[in-house]
């Protein structure tokens, strides 16, 4: 605050503790001339006025806000810009930006005053770092016969993964099944682990203004066909006849980029498993306003040792089967 307001603080808040302390003095004299404990002349419905004087206690209370008042306004900040002979703060408000918080984060862990989060992080990391680590060094085929990695691969998965792919990975409504060894993306180790580090960002395109009405329908009934569903047979054809569009991802036969050795992430279409659901509505739906999947990147939030874990993990589900 400006000076000016600060004065104007100061000014009013001291004047005003002066003429309640004046009052609290004024009012312990007795100055109406009648005797301590005698009548004031005054009666109202037989209830008489005598002149007492403030009750000990309550003067004695009054005096000790008052003393504790004028510590507590020079001992704090808060009288106009007045900081307080003890210079406290209620937190550290020199930190305006991120970079100064992480500075000053970094400097508190450097003079061991980190607090507890911090303190359990580098607990953990100095007890299960080593754990991970020797993790690490092995490969996924050796891990994967190991019960000890695929429990806390688990763990990892519940705590990370299964808001979206579920607590048995077996996914749902456009978060992919991770158990069925239908990929996206592949599913050896290698790839796997490269979706985990740098998340995949799907792009199916909209297809409703370059098909229109019509094209969408016989083209839905073409995709639906690939799965053996039984549709009408004219549509169907007629999609066919225009699949050579979508060929570039999905492949000619509509396996999905896979099989086809394709980075698009594009699914088989052939094997009536669903990402976005097998209704006619919905297969529509995904061909007039495209699709956009997200997984997210794991590299700098978990690091690669515990991705590791995770890969050998996501490839257990789908090995036994
Ligand atoms: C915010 C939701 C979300 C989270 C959290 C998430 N995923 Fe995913 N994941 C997705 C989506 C969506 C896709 C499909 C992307 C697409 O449509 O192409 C996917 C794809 C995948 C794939 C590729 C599947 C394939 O068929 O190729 C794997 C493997 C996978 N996730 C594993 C994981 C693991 C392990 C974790 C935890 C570290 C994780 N995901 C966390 C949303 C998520
Ligand atoms: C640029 C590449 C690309 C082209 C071209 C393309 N797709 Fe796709 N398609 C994808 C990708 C990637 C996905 C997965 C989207 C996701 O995971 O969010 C997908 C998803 C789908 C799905 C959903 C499958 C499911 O399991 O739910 C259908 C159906 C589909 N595409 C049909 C088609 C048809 C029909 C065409 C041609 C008109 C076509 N696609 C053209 C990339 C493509």
């Amino acid at each position: 605050m400006t000076s000016f307001w600060s004065i104007w603080v100061i000014v009013l808040t001291l004047a005003c503790l002066a003429i309640i302390f004046g009052l609290l003095l004024w009012n312990l004299k007795n100055y109406t001339g009648v005797k301590e404990g005698e009548s004031c002349g005054h009666e109202f419905d037989g209830i008489e006025e005598l002149n007492n004087p403030l009750p000990k206690w309550w003067t004695y209370m009054f005096f000790a806000t008052f003393i504790w008042s004028v510590y507590y306004l020079a001992a704090y900040p808060g009288l106009g810009n007045w900081e307080g002979l003890g210079k406290w703060t209620s937190s550290n408000q020199g930190i305006t930006s991120l970079a100064e918080s992480k500075e000053a984060t970094e400097q508190a862990l450097a003079n061991g005053e980190n607090v507890q989060l911090d303190q359990e992080f580098i607990a953990a990391d100095e007890r299960f770092g080593p754990i991970f680590e020797s993790f690490a060094k092995q490969d996924i085929e050796t891990l994967v016969k190991d019960e000890k990695a695929l429990e806390i691969g688990q763990r990892l998965f519940s705590q990370n993964c299964a808001q979206c792919h579920g607590s048995d990975a077996r996914g749902g409504q456009g978060f992919p099944n991770l158990t069925d060894n239908d990929w996206l993306y592949g599913g050896t180790p290698d790839k796997i682990k490269e979706t985990l580090l740098y998340g995949r960002v799907a792009a199916m395109p909209p297809w409703g203004d370059a098909l229109g009405e019509q094209g969408i329908k016989e083209m839905t009934a073409h995709v639906l066909s690939l799965s053996g569903r039984t549709v009408n047979q004219k549509d169907a054809a007629a999609g066919a006849a225009k699949f050579a569009m979508c060929a570039a991802c999905h492949g000619a036969d509509g396996k999905g980029s896979v099989a086809h050795n394709l980075p698009f992430g594009a699914p088989n279409l052939t094997d009536n498993i669903w990402l976005y659901g097998g209704s006619k509505r919905a297969v529509e739906e995904t061909l007039i306003n495209g699709r956009a999947g997200v997984m997210p990147a794991w590299k700098d939030i978990l690091g690669e040792d515990k991705v590791h874990l995770l890969t050998a993990y996501v490839y257990s589900l789908s090995q036994d089967k």
